[in-house]
């Protein structure tokens, strides 16, 4: 099956052209061929395809790569976050009361929620997401929850480490041993990632470093969290250990900023988590100048943000963290891909997944322009209209 989507009014290809790394393209076409996109090029010498859905005028942006997400989990914190609006701070001890919630659900309660809010996420132009475990926080629940996960993503990240559970509150060095041992045995045959909350209230910067040293030498990739609730040394460890990236970064000194510069590994903003933690934004303008390679997720989870909406997350970045809006639109794609140490998604080029956005809209700037409309009119994941 051949799809050509001819009359793009403006294309986002994240093929870099000149200092345009966002490589955008006026009165474009692009084919899909099975699950692959085959062509990308003008209208006019747009070759023949089975099927035409004309773009009329609106823009075409490759489907958003969400690099960050905790998805499996059972209940919610909406008293927690009125709290929160009406002053309280937020901690990472809230973990602890989903952790409750989600260890007494079924599998299938857990899929079943799972699955609506990889729904959601697709509606909102979503198309590749990563998920983590982390509030199962004993060997059957986290392996469960990653089992779930890996039902439905490939991108799964093994969080055993997300907080010390409350039966370990008084030995947190024994649980950290559990972790990269008997759990870390059980969680490996389904994760590719492993991950650690480096920050006060969840793991040291020693037991940060132990964690995922154990995860590497089973052959997964590390990602940390670090940075969220104020200054650390997670984004050193992160450098340090080659992570593909370190999310949060909320508090960010000189010193990380130089390192994550000169480094491979991308820093994941998390717009969300700002916004429902009242937190100050991260300048993102001062990132991106010193050099930093920035991605937008949602960070989608009960606790610190619970918007699964990129575009959400894309006005945010735009109207408080300095960026520009195609610097957000290529955060939010590319950016995720880089994350992910994906080069299959988050751009629209011969050999790409078939996975893309249709806006009703004729430019990538109303996504910040008009914040909380519905601007995702069409997607195609793995080229499949969805
Ligand atoms: O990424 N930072 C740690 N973990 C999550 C929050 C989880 C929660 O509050 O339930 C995050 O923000
Ligand atoms: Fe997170």
């Amino acid at each position: 099956m051949r799809t050509l989507i001819t009359n793009i009014a403006e294309l986002t290809t994240n093929v870099a052209v000149g200092d345009d790394p966002c490589g955008t393209m006026n009165d474009a076409a692009v084919l899909i061929e099975g699950e692959l996109i085959a062509w990308v090029g003008t209208t006019e010498g747009a070759p023949s395809a089975d099927e035409v859905v004309d773009a009329a005028g609106r823009a075409v942006i490759p489907g958003f790569v969400d690099s960050h997400s905790h998805l499996v989990f059972a209940g919610d914190r909406a008293a927690e976050f009125e709290a929160r609006m009406a002053g309280q701070k937020y901690a990472a001890g809230g973990i602890r009361s989903t952790v409750a919630a989600t260890r007494a659900a079924t599998d299938d309660e857990l899929r079943a929620r799972l699955r609506g809010f990889l729904d959601e996420m697709l509606a909102q132009g979503t198309t590749t997401v990563e998920i983590k475990s982390g509030y199962g926080l004993s060997v059957a629940d986290e392996e469960r929850l990653l089992r779930l996960a890996a039902e439905v993503t490939p991108e799964v990240t093994f969080l055993g480490a997300h907080v010390v559970p409350a039966e370990y509150a008084d030995r947190p060095d024994e649980y950290v041993d559990l972790v990269v041992g008997p759990m870390l045995d059980a969680c490996v045959p389904h994760a590719k990632w492993i991950d650690v909350f480096c920050e006060t209230g969840a793991f040291t910067v020693p037991q940060s470093r132990r964690v995922l040293e154990a995860g590497i030498a089973r052959g997964l990739a590390p990602r940390v969290h670090a940075s969220q609730l104020g200054p650390g040394e997670g984004v050193h460890l992160a450098v340090e250990l080659g992570a593909a990236s370190i999310d949060h970064g909320t508090y960010l000194t000189e010193a990380d900023i130089d390192a994550l510069a000169g480094s491979d590994t991308v820093l994941t903003l998390l717009p969300g988590v700002e916004f429902s933690t009242r937190q100050p934004y991260p300048d993102a303008r001062r990132l991106l100048d010193a050099g930093v390679t920035v991605a937008l997720a949602c960070d989608t989870n009960p606790g610190s943000s619970f918007t699964s909406s990129m575009p959400f997350c894309i006005a945010v970045a735009v109207r408080d963290m300095g960026m520009t809006p195609a610097e957000a639109v290529w955060a939010a794609t590319a950016g995720g891909a880089r994350a992910l140490r994906r080069d299959d998604v988050g751009v629209i080029a011969p050999g790409a997944r078939a996975d893309l956005v249709l806006l009703d809209a004729p430019t990538r700037i109303h996504l910040a322009y008009r914040p909380g409309v519905p601007l995702v009119r069409a997607v195609w994941k793995d080229g499949a209209s969805v």
